[in-house]
Parts: C-alpha cells; structure tokens; sequence
C-alpha cells in the first residue's frame, strides 16, 4: 500500500490518499482541541491510543453486524479505511447527563436515563456544530429518510455493544459521537474514531472521569486518564 498525498488535515488527523482510489490512510495526532478549537493543546501518546482502540473498538462492532469503513491498522498511528463521503451529521448518544445536555437542560451531571437519548448536530465547523432534528437535516438534504434511519439503528446498536464492552472492565459509557459515511455504492458505514476524544467514560466505582473531559477542564492527569482506559480495554 503506498502512502499518496496528503488530503485532508483536521483537529486530530490527517488524512492520506493510497493507490487505490477506495482506500485511505488516517495518520493520528496528538494534538487536542476543544469548544470548537478555542482551546488548544497536546496530548502525548493521544494519536498511538485512539488509533489503536478505535480500530479495536471497531472489529468489535463488524462482529457484531455493524459496518465500519475499518481495514487494517498500519503502525501504530496509521490506519487504511474505506473511502467515504461523510455524512455532515455528528450524531451524539447518551446514557447519563453530562456535557452539553447537562448546561442545556439546566440538569445536574450523572443522571441515569431510563432508555437512551440521540440527537444530531449539523457537522459545520462555522456555524458551530448546531443542534438539528431529523426533519431539518431533511430539509437541508444532509442525509436521505431512509439513511437516517440506518443511522439511528446503527447508533443505538453501537450503544448497546459499547456500554457492555465497557462494563465488563469497570467503565461506565455516559455519552460519545459517532459520524457515518457512504461508500461509493452509498453503503452507509460507521467512520471517524470511537475513543477517549469522542466518549465520555467514568470509572464505573467512583465516577472519575477517564476522558477529554480531563483536557477540556484543565483537570490534570489527562495522558494518565488515556493511558488507563487503554490498559482496561486490552487487558480484559
Ligand atoms: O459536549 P457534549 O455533551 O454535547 O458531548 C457529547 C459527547 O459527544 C461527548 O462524549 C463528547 O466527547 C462527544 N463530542 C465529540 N465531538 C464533538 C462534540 C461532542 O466527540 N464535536
């Protein structure tokens, strides 16, 4: 596989062309922004962790019927996916109170729902990522009826298998992000990343935080958080 051109460069990663015109590599970084690039930092050993617990994360879903556009890690920072155009939809599932839902529901933080929340937002780094439902992202073409409803059960399913491989290692998965993508054939696959950046998970016994949370919040002990939760999936 030879490494072509850099395409794209984001908050966490760059993206590379190969000689096949399907595939892709990811190159992950250990750089950290948050508040939508407003805070910026490092975050040393982040790129080798998310990488490789993304990919893990993801064989796990494939497994269990969930398409991803996963193919094979390359090192420990690199991996080949399939080539998607991305749904401009982050869709955002949650299990307790925290973040976003938290400040703008004027709730405490750590609230048990009794089923699973979705919502969208607008993938649009101008506007701000804002808060849509499905009829707007009808209205503005982001997505087909019927793709959306893929999404959502793919979401939900996600959910379900995420929160079990968390549990059984002592983390509780309170909230995460997921962005899908359509393969040329217009497939719709699960893409992006699935880790500590983009999930909020709580040590299941004393709530402490093992995620971004740490760096958003200027709460110390960030790379340690990464490092343990990255123990405790290839541990178990
Ligand atoms: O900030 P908020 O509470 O809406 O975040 C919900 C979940 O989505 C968190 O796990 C957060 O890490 C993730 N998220 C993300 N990228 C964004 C916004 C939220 O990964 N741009």
């Amino acid at each position: 596989m030879i490494k072509g051109e850099q395409l794209y460069e984001g908050k966490a990663k760059k993206v590379f062309s190969t000689d096949d015109p399907e595939l892709l590599i990811v190159d992950y970084k250990d750089d950290a922004t948050a508040f939508n690039g407003l805070k910026k930092g490092t975050i040393q050993g982040k790129g080798v962790i998310n990488n490789h617990m993304s990919n893990l994360l993801m064989q796990r879903l494939e497994k269990k019927g969930i398409p991803t556009h996963f193919v094979k890690e390359l090192s420990e920072r690199e991996t080949l996916v399939k080539k998607v155009s991305i749904v401009p939809l982050e869709v955002i599932i949650r299990n307790i109170s925290a973040g976003s839902f938290s400040k703008r529901y004027g709730v405490e933080e750590g609230i048990v729902f009794d089923a699973p929340t979705i919502e969208f937002s607008y993938k649009n780094d101008d506007l701000g990522d804002p808060l849509i439902n499905e009829y707007h992202a009808l209205a503005l073409k982001l997505a087909t009826k019927e793709e959306i409803e893929t999404i959502k059960k793919y979401a939900f399913a996600v959910n379900e298998e995420l929160k079990a491989i968390w549990k059984h290692v002592g983390v509780t998965l309170v909230d995460f992000k997921l962005e899908f993508g359509r393969l040329s054939d217009g497939t719709i696959v699960l893409a992006d990343e699935i880790s500590p950046d983009t999930c909020r998970l709580w040590d299941s016994e004393t709530n402490e935080k093992l995620d971004k949370d740490r760096f958003r919040r200027d709460m110390g002990g960030v790379e340690e958080a990464y490092q343990e939760i990255m123990r405790r999936l290839t541990e178990a």
